[in-house]
């Protein structure tokens, strides 16, 4: 497939290069047309937001206020905490001024005067390098006022983000812009009712916003056949763990996993280049670390793609791909993933404050053999018991991939119980909680 997104065109960071490749191209067609009918492109286009819940971008345009006497916002979400993400840095990288002018589209779409682009802390270079980009662009007088000679004003800053993951999340990330801690907040209301400072406000992730100019450039139907019917266009896969060559591969949606990992010489596609020493695959993670884990044995015919992966068990997420071989200790994963999830749970919710801490003492008990039979249920109760529970997701996040580990990796609990007189507890009756 043509890459649209991260093009192979050397030094496209730079305005004069992007701009030589009909970049700004779509922003001044976008003025030529009416905001509404750029965010009717945007919903027939069909594209769904990459920062996570695949929630559909022109639908969710449409929830701004057409009349209001507030200022409206954009947050273009680049937080890009989760492990295992780590495709909106390439954007960053390679290509900002395409979520750039997107994020000048979109404020056109629905009245913004104000983008803020809240960026991952931790992203020094990146940071440095989109700062340039912005600065260009405001030179060039697309950024700014009357841009391009029209009506339409706004203005783009960059916040920085001090390392809280909680700070990707839509409300929390608003709380913290206004300088606020980053505690999510309880909706409704909405942001597109009451968000930054009380006013209405979209949240995109980088991505999405970067697919923007492309729909534009080809026409909502061409753009809408690009992979996966149901959730189409370009998508950025970040694969990591034990594969040959990890990195950031743009792909159609709807891509099998297993051609991600071992390549799909038919099209000339190498990806993952396999698993390191030919070994099998135990399990994956598909989505980043939130998203259920699956049996290496499972992921035979499933596809990158909401649909895909939902009829698997897990979930597309942030398409951020973990492989992980025969020889891989999962109880150490998952108790690694837990201590990330205790560590950046913002304390606000109870089930999510204390459920994360207690989830990781009893795998804790677990990679120190020093865990029973009952320990498996009680693990899966606290974590049932911090699913839905929160004021937002992250207590899911980390509920997730517990419960899947012990629905699909079962055995590997056990074997890690403690032994009395040299034989393993009596195995626990079957666990009759089932995942949602
Ligand atoms: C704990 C947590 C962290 C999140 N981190 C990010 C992030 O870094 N980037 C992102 O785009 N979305 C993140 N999200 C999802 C956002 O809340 C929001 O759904 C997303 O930015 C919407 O963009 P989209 O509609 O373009 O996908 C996070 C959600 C949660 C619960």
């Amino acid at each position: 497939m043509e890459k649209l997104i991260l093009p192979n065109i050397p030094d496209l960071h730079k305005l004069d290069v992007y701009e030589a490749n009909g970049g700004y191209q779509m922003l001044r067609k976008a003025l030529g047309m009416k905001p509404e009918e750029v965010t009717d492109e945007v919903k027939k286009s069909n594209l769904r937001g990459r920062g996570g819940a695949c929630f559909p971008t022109g639908l969710k345009w449409t929830f701004m206020p057409k009349n209001s006497d507030k200022p409206k916002y954009l947050c273009i979400n680049g937080d890009e905490s989760e492990p295992g993400t780590f495709k909106d840095r390439q954007i960053f990288e390679d290509n900002p001024h395409l979520m750039i002018e997107g994020g000048l589209i979109a404020a056109y779409a629905m009245g913004v005067q104000t983008i803020y682009l809240y960026i991952r802390g931790e992203y020094n270079k990146w940071i440095k390098m989109v700062q340039r980009a912005v600065d260009d662009a405001y030179a060039k007088g697309y950024i700014g006022k009357n841009i391009l000679g029209s009506n339409f004003s706004t203005n783009f800053y960059i916040h920085r983000g001090a390392g809280a993951y909680i700070c990707g999340e839509e409300s929390a990330l608003m709380n913290s812009l206004e300088g606020e801690r980053g505690y999510p907040r309880v909706k409704p209301p909405f942001p597109a009712q009451f968000g930054l400072w009380g006013c209405p406000t979209t949240i995109n992730n980088v991505e999405t916003i970067a697919n923007v100019p492309l729909i534009l450039r080809m026409g909502w139907e061409a753009y809408s056949k690009i992979g996966h019917p149901k959730h189409p266009g370009p998508i950025l896969v970040g694969i990591s763990g034990h594969v040959n060559a990890p990195g950031v591969y743009e792909v159609p949606t709807g891509v099998l996993i297993t051609d991600l990992i071992y390549g799909n010489p038919s099209i000339g596609e190498k990806y993952g280049r396999g698993v390191p020493g030919n070994k099998k695959i135990k399990a994956i993670i598909p989505g980043g670390s939130s998203t259920m884990i699956m049996r290496g044995d499972a992921i035979e015919g499933v596809t990158m793609d909401a649909d895909g992966l939902k009829a698997a068990g897990s979930s597309v997420g942030t398409a951020g791909l973990i492989v992980m071989d025969e020889d891989t200790d999962l109880i150490r994963v998952i108790t690694r993933i837990t201590k990330f999830y205790y560590h950046e749970s913002c304390g606000q919710c109870t089930p999510c404050r204390e459920g994360t801490g207690w989830m990781f003492k009893i795998l804790k008990r677990f990679e120190n053999r020093e865990a029973t039979m009952e320990d498996i249920d009680l693990l899966l109760d606290v974590a049932n018991n911090i699913e839905g529970n929160t004021i937002c997701a992250l207590g899911d996040a980390a509920a997730w991939p517990v419960q899947s580990m012990i629905k699909r990796f079962r055995d590997e609990f056990e074997k890690r119980v403690m032994k009395s007189n040299g034989t393993a507890k009596r195995k626990s009756p079957d666990i009759v909680h089932a995942l949602r």
